[in-house]
């Protein structure tokens, strides 16, 4: 059925692609960051629109079969995630890849801290600091537009560094998690989900050139330079002296929420407001099946990190 819908819809998508075509280039001629940026400032407002302040997975239980409102899934994920890591408290919260502030007004609210949130997008950075003003959350939640590889910060400012589905986008893992580091006050907790590709081991093989391909897809699609498997992921948290490293595979518990992004990518107003977002956004509701079929073939997985300093 979703199928059917989409080709229909292909057809239109394909005449708007080549009004889009200067777009394109000069997307390619732009620094990473760039497409980021650029990525986030097309798309948050249909995202807000459709989905809410929360631009992450949803939790659906542990298994992933769970039913509930989408909006209830992505408030449990940062639920569980926090029960995961033990965290209960905290004073100075720095949001890694902020979106438009769902977590850190959150986990402002809920520790009764402050929160700064860094993002690539000025649009992400504005809509967010309009969302603090809205909350009365002003005086203690700020938002700016700061490269998480050089983050315009003293060494140890926050006792909880949260990153939520920003590290995929990272150009360089290691200095993403270096500079998350840095900014830790010692005792401090840095808590991370990422999207990754399946662990490598001697009983899986490497990533075949099937596997590659569609990794590929994804990275282009979804403005990420490359994945990788949580097992990097802590390796490098290990060279950076980070403490009590505690990792773990959610991928069943959030696999079921792309059927529903797709679900609601065919809802009439979504449709209009996709037309309106540009091509980016479109190719990126278009290839929805991607992130499904990465979950479903075992490709695709979601990696959690904590580690204290
Ligand atoms: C999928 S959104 C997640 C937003 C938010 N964490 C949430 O869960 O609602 C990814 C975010 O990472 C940010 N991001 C990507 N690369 C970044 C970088 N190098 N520095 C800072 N933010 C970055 C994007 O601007 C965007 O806000």
């Amino acid at each position: 059925m979703h199928r059917t819908r989409r080709l229909g819809l292909s057809g239109l998508i394909s005449t708007i692609e080549q009004f889009n075509n200067s777009t394109i280039q000069q997307s390619m001629t732009s620094t990473f960051q760039d497409q980021v940026q650029q990525f986030y400032d097309a798309s948050s407002g249909l995202w807000e629109q459709v989905w809410g302040e929360h631009m992450h997975h949803g939790y659906y239980g542990p298994t992933g079969r769970e039913k509930k409102d989408r909006r209830q899934a992505q408030i449990d994920l940062i639920e569980e995630l926090l029960s995961w890591s033990g965290v209960e408290q905290a004073e100075q919260i720095l949001d890694v890849g902020c979106g438009i502030g769902g977590s850190s007004l959150y986990l402002a609210q809920k520790f009764n801290a402050n929160a700064t949130g860094i993002t690539l997008s000025p649009v992400q950075a504005s809509r967010a600091t309009e969302r603090a003003q809205e909350a009365g959350l002003a005086s203690r939640v700020q938002f700016q537009v700061a490269d998480a590889l050089k983050m315009p910060f003293a060494d140890e400012s926050f006792d909880f560094v949260w990153s939520l589905e920003s590290g995929e986008h990272m150009p360089d893992k290691e200095q993403f998690i270096r500079e998350c580091y840095r900014v830790l006050k010692v005792g401090g907790t840095f808590l991370m989900a990422t999207w990754c590709h399946r662990p490598i081991t001697s009983a899986t093989g490497e990533l075949t050139a099937d596997e590659q391909q569609h990794l590929q897809e994804m990275c282009r699609v979804y403005c990420l330079p490359y994945v990788i498997s949580l097992p990097e992921y802590e390796a490098i948290a290990g060279n950076l002296s980070f403490q009590n490293i505690c990792t773990a595979d959610w991928s069943d518990a959030v696999g079921p929420f792309w059927d529903m992004v797709i679900d609601s990518a065919f809802e009439p107003t979504v449709i209009l407001g996709l037309l309106q977002s540009g091509w980016s956004t479109i190719e990126a509701a278009l290839s929805l099946r991607l992130m499904s079929r990465g979950y479903e073939r075992g490709l695709t997985h979601y990696g959690l990190l904590c580690a204290h300093k």
